[in-house]
């Protein structure tokens, strides 16, 4: 016994941090627009606009960064652009947050924020932003049903809403609500005394319209599919390239969707510049997948496990969790949302792609759509 205790304090001891992976969603910010009834000035309380990242926010992400150097300083000791990736969605509040994190991370060095051109085609950092067909039908259907329960039960709540704010307010219009009270009351901007007591509800009905857009393995794979694959192929491919950290400052949307992708949500709302943290550790010769949840200042990272699996999850188990939850590029993300019309002739067959699972039979064929190529995966034949 003594000497099992004695392997395992050692083994403990021994576990090495080779790389880490964080996705962090943007600080505080403005609401993006405000109601037909609300005599509100934007300029006097959010003087950065609507949408954009506020003081307070920069504030928070720099929080972030003290975090992040304090907590990984045995990794990374300075900036070099070979250990460390900073990504962020192409929305200035993201690019202002990643910027707010690499000020206190590396407070000496000059650190470039990589983006993507358009927001709208990223599909790794914004997913939700991205055409998907299959995806929007299946919410579709989850928000009628659950607009039909919550129109019903909370009627009394939506015709005060309506009156004081000059909106028809239904269920489906509850993120427009929430927006605008909640970003109000977390400025600490005077609100008339109705929203200190629709606060908790309008926020509990957000929750509820937020987590059925991302709540099965299905909608989480075609929203963070990608990301997913891209964050496990570089703890895989760790070695060649050298890379030891990469910050991806993204929205609540991409988070949130990755708690599903990796099924260790708690189907609560993400709270500004909260984090996912994805860890890669050596123990005794073997890599192993650490996942955290840092979500405040003010509660230490909170250790995550992926169902089955420990804390320190074995790699290879991981691997084969998150092997049928990948999607491995364009094609294949265009293919699961059914974007294009499967075409009606016979396709040679192809080698599988690799992150899929073997019983799917895949066909592909190069089609032109205007002076796009897509190399496109049709005919996905039915299993049985
Ligand atoms: C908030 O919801 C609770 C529980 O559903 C309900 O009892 C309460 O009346 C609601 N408050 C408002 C202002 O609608
Ligand atoms: C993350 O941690 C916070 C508190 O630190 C907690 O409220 C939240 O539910 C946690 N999220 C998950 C997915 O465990």
């Amino acid at each position: 016994m003594i000497y099992r205790l004695l392997f395992l304090y050692f083994s403990v001891v021994h576990a090495e941090l080779e790389m880490v992976q964080v996705l962090v969603r943007h600080g505080d910010r403005a609401p993006s627009f405000t109601y037909p009834l609300d005599e509100f000035n934007v300029a006097e309380h959010f003087p950065r606009g609507y949408s954009q990242l506020t003081q307070r926010g920069f504030r928070q992400a720099k929080e972030v960064g003290v975090f992040l150097r304090n907590q990984y300083k045995d990794l990374i000791d300075g900036f070099d652009r070979k250990e460390t990736l900073i990504r962020s969605s192409d929305k200035d509040r993201c690019i202002e947050t990643a910027m707010g994190i690499t000020q206190t991370l590396f407070p000496d060095d000059i650190v470039p924020v990589h983006t993507y051109s358009h927001y709208k085609h990223d599909l790794l950092l914004k997913p939700n932003s991205v055409r998907c067909r299959r995806v929007d039908e299946l919410v579709n259907a989850d928000k009628s049903w659950l607009s039909a329960q919550v129109d019903i039960e909370h009627r009394d709540l939506f015709s005060l809403l309506s009156q004081k704010t000059g909106w028809h307010v239904t269920g489906s219009k509850i993120s427009d609500v929430f927006n605008v009270l909640y970003r109000k009351h977390a400025n600490g901007v005077a609100q008339p005394d109705w929203v200190n007591h629709v606060l908790a509800n309008v926020t509990e009905l957000k929750r509820q319209y937020r987590s059925i857009q991302f709540n099965s393995d299905e909608k989480s794979k075609m929203r963070t599919g990608y990301l997913l694959g891209q964050i496990t192929k570089d703890m895989v491919h760790r070695e060649e390239t050298g890379r030891k950290m990469i910050v991806y400052a993204t929205h609540d949307a991409t988070v949130t969707s990755m708690m599903y992708s990796l099924g260790v949500s708690d189907h609560q709302l993400i709270p500004y510049t909260a984090a996912l943290i994805v860890e890669l550790h050596r123990l005794n010769g073997k890599s192993f997948v650490k996942i955290l949840n840092r979500s405040s200042p003010e509660s230490a990272p909170r250790e995550l496990r992926l169902p089955g699996c420990d804390v320190l999850c074995p790699m290879e188990t991981y691997q084969e969790f998150v092997s049928t939850r990948i999607i491995s590029n364009k094609e294949e993300h265009d293919v699961i949302c059914q974007n294009f019309e499967a075409p009606e002739i016979e396709l040679p067959s192809q080698e599988l792609p690799k992150n899929l699972p073997e019983e799917d039979h895949l066909f592909s064929t190069l089609i032109t759509v205007g002076s796009l190529s897509y190399d496109l995966y049709a005919n996905l034949k039915a299993k049985n």
